[in-house]
């Protein structure tokens, strides 16, 4: 077992998700009771800044944050940072609703993740193109998972396991940018 870093987040997918990528530079995430102080703000970057960095002075010692978003373009970007509470009432089937018959359904995720330690805070950022299917598919995973089809695959994120969905996803791609900075720093 790796190095242990705490993340403020009571979402197991994320933790899962981002453990399977940290375990490739001998860290590992673990959830921790300090609430994610989350401020309104159209900027994921902000989001994920503040919360950091109310955790780690709850917390004394380094912590993550991510926060991410569903980005569909012919809705100008919504839900984007609202994409929680958007899951929590719409949902996907009033996602799908809004996008009616609409042939561009083009959408990205993004994942901000922010690390607070010691010297500071670093911010690693990644985005998942892709499309919103017409209906959804596939059980594994979590939140809009069933109705997002990355670029470079036919299947649903809810269709993948959490190796391959990690390789398209905004998270596992700034999981990885963080692993590499991990290897690069110390934060103790
Ligand atoms: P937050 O980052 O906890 O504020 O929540 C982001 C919201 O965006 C989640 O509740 C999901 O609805 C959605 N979301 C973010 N990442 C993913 C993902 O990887 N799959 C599916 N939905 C996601």
């Amino acid at each position: 077992m790796g190095a242990t870093i705490a993340i403020a987040t009571g979402n197991r997918h994320k933790v899962e998700e981002i453990n399977n990528v940290l375990r490739g530079c001998g860290y590992q995430v673990e959830p921790v009771d300090a609430p994610k102080i989350e401020i309104q703000s159209d900027s994921l970057v902000e989001i994920a800044l503040f919360a950091a960095s109310t955790a780690y002075s709850l917390l004394h010692r380094p912590v993550i944050v991510e926060d991410s978003g569903l980005f569909i373009e012919s809705l100008n970007g919504f839900p984007g940072p609202y994409s929680a509470y958007v899951y929590k009432t719409i949902g996907i089937n009033g996602v799908l609703r809004l996008l009616g018959s609409r042939s561009d359904r083009k959408a990205y995720f993004k994942s901000v993740i922010a690390l607070a330690y010691r010297d500071g805070i670093v911010v690693f950022e990644a985005e998942a193109p892709g499309e919103i299917a017409r209906e959804p598919r596939g059980t594994q995973g979590f939140g809009f998972d069933p109705i997002f089809v990355p670029e470079g695959s036919e299947k649903t994120f809810a269709e993948m396991s959490l190796e391959e969905k990690n390789t398209f996803s905004h998270r596992g791609k700034a999981a990885k940018k963080l692993c590499t900075w991990l290897k690069e720093h110390d934060i103790k």
